[in-house]
């Protein structure tokens, strides 16, 4: 619900939960009062205006020496009006200056959810959201307008942000730093958490005391990248995952960002979102709008936990659209562990055939299998069948393929291309490339320029011959570098083109699922290179990392679920000794870590026993029985796998009649003490039968108080790694 109390000039938005409210004060600006625990009335009583001293005062407040910028909690700061801490929004006027004196001009309340012009945005029915939108206006007569769009979910509390500037003066201007959101906290001491990694090792969590100064995460790599996923959570010092107030910014935006938690000498707390800055400079000429991305804002008043179910429901609910959606995804095997670039239609056919007796429904050809490619230096760029490779046409190899009741899918990296290729020869302008400069190279690969209409279009119309030539169902779409030589032949300002790539992207994407509705994208980037709400919202899940050793799988998945749900995350069972790393983990444990995922295969069906066959089909029929509970229900974190000898995790149905208990043993020693792990989220007053869904023994009954109070034990076994699974069914 959205308020506005026209005499203090007061707009509350209140979620289910949560409240947040902000003031156009006695001179116009725009000050933050109040985001947490849901209020009623007005928080402005929280203000308290004193001489701070080398703070300047606006020129309309000369007389008053307590007014000052540089310590009011602000809803959008800019640079050159005396705050000095990180500023949302940094504005060069014609003469060069950089100043934006914005004060409150006029607001509107609706129903339903805003749109984003090229750009993916949460998404609601009339009914089920409101959007406010407040315009502010330079006070000096530049005719700059800034327009603060609210988007609001009030059941899942979430609050949307985006930002759009427009030049209605004479004269020329030009953004260099435009964030989406920014939150200002008057009180509060809080850590900060984000997602670091690298190639193989994603989305890592880390929590860390926010400190005097700037904590400051981001890509410039014109991607949301491997090294930091552009996720933020400021949580109060004493939150865990069940009590305490935490505040999240997810980006749904999949170039560089820039995420900050900065706390000022009073003590005072400011996070933010939004476009990296580095090679950011959009020029507004007069009549020009900039819209930035969203930024989705929620806070949990009950820990970690219900945070991260809020940001699962907004993604699950309103990000992710079309037809799968809402349908269990096909269970899959994918070629390139078990073949690598070694394989021919008939090796394809054969893993086809092992894919089907395993009871799987789909398989897909991963990279190889197009142009000259032989190995990762040739062929990017030409998406048209190597026959001669294939030993047949791609009709003839689906068709074998869809005779064994499977569907097929196909890999494609529609973004890139080789020097090596006859798409690069005919067109080495396309690729982005510094004038009389070597290109930094990655992979022996380049980078198309998306920021051009023209090349996109060329793109399309590659793989839309490809999509209409046979029977495509999935396609994963792969993106295997950064973004270095930052020139487009197309830019007539070069500040513009990492954000235009992005733009070109979507439009890409955008037209491939209107012309094929019923494909499944999976996103890909070098594994959870681009794991970002801006490609879900293109593509339903993301191939989470190349690492697919399942004990690192669970650190990698550990911090991917803090902002992302379940049945985003891609995830198979490789083959042991593990390729990335050499572990040998059990099976069992291979395909629980990869139930709390997709669940697919990324092995060669040829290379496997007949009991370790008969151990797939368990799990999948597994996987198939409880779809619902694992894609559905809440997902709890009950340990942390970097620092606790056990992994585990728990699916919980809305109702809590039904619950999964997922556990991984990550250390063995002799003459162990018994370990435990608590539960949560049941039904506090009722009973669970508790049973391994592996296992013929009989179901336990256990009181729910005590499963989350003293917690389940967990079998004391030979080995490391071994893993369990229980259903919860409350009695
Ligand atoms: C990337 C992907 C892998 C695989 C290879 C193919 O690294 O993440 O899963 O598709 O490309 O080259």
């Amino acid at each position: 619900m959205l308020t506005y109390e026209s005499e203090k000039r007061i707009f509350t938005i209140h979620t289910k939960n949560t409240s947040y409210q902000m003031m156009a004060d006695s001179r116009g600006v725009l000050l933050h009062l109040y985001y947490g625990r849901r209020i009623s009335g007005a928080a402005d009583y929280l203000l308290r205006l004193y001489d701070r001293g080398f703070s300047g005062n606006p020129y309309d407040a000369k007389e008053d020496r307590s007014y000052s910028l540089d310590v009011l909690p602000q809803e959008f700061p800019c640079l050159g009006t005396g705050d000095h801490r990180r500023p949302a929004c940094i504005l060069e006027l014609e003469n060069g200056a950089s100043s934006c004196d914005l004060r409150y001009d006029s607001h509107e309340i609706r129903k339903g959810k805003y749109a984003l012009p090229q750009l993916p945005a949460v998404y609601a029915g009339e009914e089920e959201a409101e959007t406010l939108s407040i315009t502010l206006k330079d006070a000096w007569g530049s005719g700059i307008e800034v327009t603060l769009l609210y988007g609001v979910i009030p059941e899942i509390d979430i609050i949307t942000r985006s930002v759009q500037v427009t030049n209605r003066g004479s004269s020329g201007a030009a953004l260099t730093r435009l964030l989406s959101a920014n939150l200002d906290f008057l009180t509060g001491s809080f850590d900060v958490i984000t997602f670091f990694g690298k190639h193989g090792m994603e989305r890592v969590f880390q929590r860390e005391a926010v400190s005097h100064g700037v904590k400051m995460i981001g890509s410039g790599r014109g991607m949301s990248s491997h090294q930091y996923n552009p996720l933020m959570i400021l949580a109060e010092r004493e939150a865990t995952e069940e009590s305490g107030c935490c505040y999240a910014m997810e980006f749904v935006y999949s170039g560089g960002f820039l995420a900050e938690a900065e706390q000022d000498p009073f003590e005072q707390t400011r996070m933010q979102m939004g476009l990296a800055s580095e090679r950011f400079h959009w020029p507004l000429a007069p009549g020009e709008s900039f819209t930035a991305p969203e930024v989705i804002l929620s806070c949990s008043t009950s820990g970690l936990a219900k945070l991260s179910q809020n940001l699962h429901s907004c993604l699950k609910q309103h990000v992710i659209r079309g037809k799968w959606r809402d349908e269990i995804r096909p269970f899959l095997l994918n070629s390139w562990e078990g073949c690598y670039f070694d394989f021919n239609g008939e090796r394809i056919l054969e893993l086809a055939k092992g894919a089907s007796e395993l009871g799987l429904d789909m398989i897909v050809m991963d990279d190889g299998w197009f142009g000259s490619r032989r190995d990762d230096n040739a062929g990017l760029g030409d998406w048209t069948v190597n026959e001669e490779k294939l030993g047949c046409t791609l009709p003839e190899l689906v068709a074998g393929i869809r005779d064994l009741g499977l569907a097929f899918g196909i890999w494609v990296e529609p973004e890139m291309v080789n020097e090596d290729s006859d798409f690069y020869r005919a067109h080495p302008d396309y690729a982005l490339k510094v004038p009389g400069r070597n290109p930094v190279m990655a992979r022996n690969q380049l980078v198309l320029d998306f920021s051009r209409e023209e090349v996109v279009d060329a793109v399309y119309t590659q793989l839309a011959a490809l999509l209409k030539s046979c029977p495509i169902t999935y396609v994963k779409w792969d993106y295997n570098r950064c973004i270095e030589d930052v020139y487009s032949m197309g830019a007539a300002d070069q500040g513009t083109v990492l954000h235009k790539y992005i733009l070109g992207l979507y439009s890409l994407l955008e037209r491939i699922n209107r012309e094929f509705p019923e494909l499944l994208i999976e996103g890909c980037s070098g594994g959870g290179g681009r794991f970002d709400a801006g490609m879900l919202y293109y593509t339903p899940q993301i191939w989470c990392s190349d690492n697919t050793d399942a004990v690192d799988r669970l650190r990698i998945q550990h911090g991917t679920s803090f902002g992302y749900p379940v049945s985003a995350v891609g995830a198979h069972i490789s083959v042991c000794p593990n390729h990335q790393c050499g572990r040998v983990t059990p099976l069992r444990t291979r395909g629980i870590v990869a139930m709390a995922g997709t669940y697919g295969l990324e092995l060669d069906p040829g290379t496997l026993t007949e009991e370790e066959k008969e151990e797939i089909r368990r799990q999948l029929a597994v996987r198939r029985r409880f779809a619902a509970l694992i894609e559905d229900g809440s997902y709890l974190r009950l340990s942390d796998p970097v620092r606790d000898p056990i992994a585990a995790w728990l699916m919980v149905s809305e109702d809590r009649s039904e619950a999964l208990l997922s556990t991984v043993n990550l250390e063995t020693h002799f003459n162990d003490a018994q370990r435990y792990v608590r539960l949560q989220g049941l039904d506090p007053g009722a009973l669970y039968a508790v049973k391994d869904v592996f296992e013929e023994s009989a179901a336990v009954l256990c009181p729910a108080a005590a499963l989350m109070g003293s917690g389940f034990p967990i079998a004391r076994e030979m080995g490391e790694y071994g893993a369990h699974m229980f259903y919860l069914k409350r009695q």
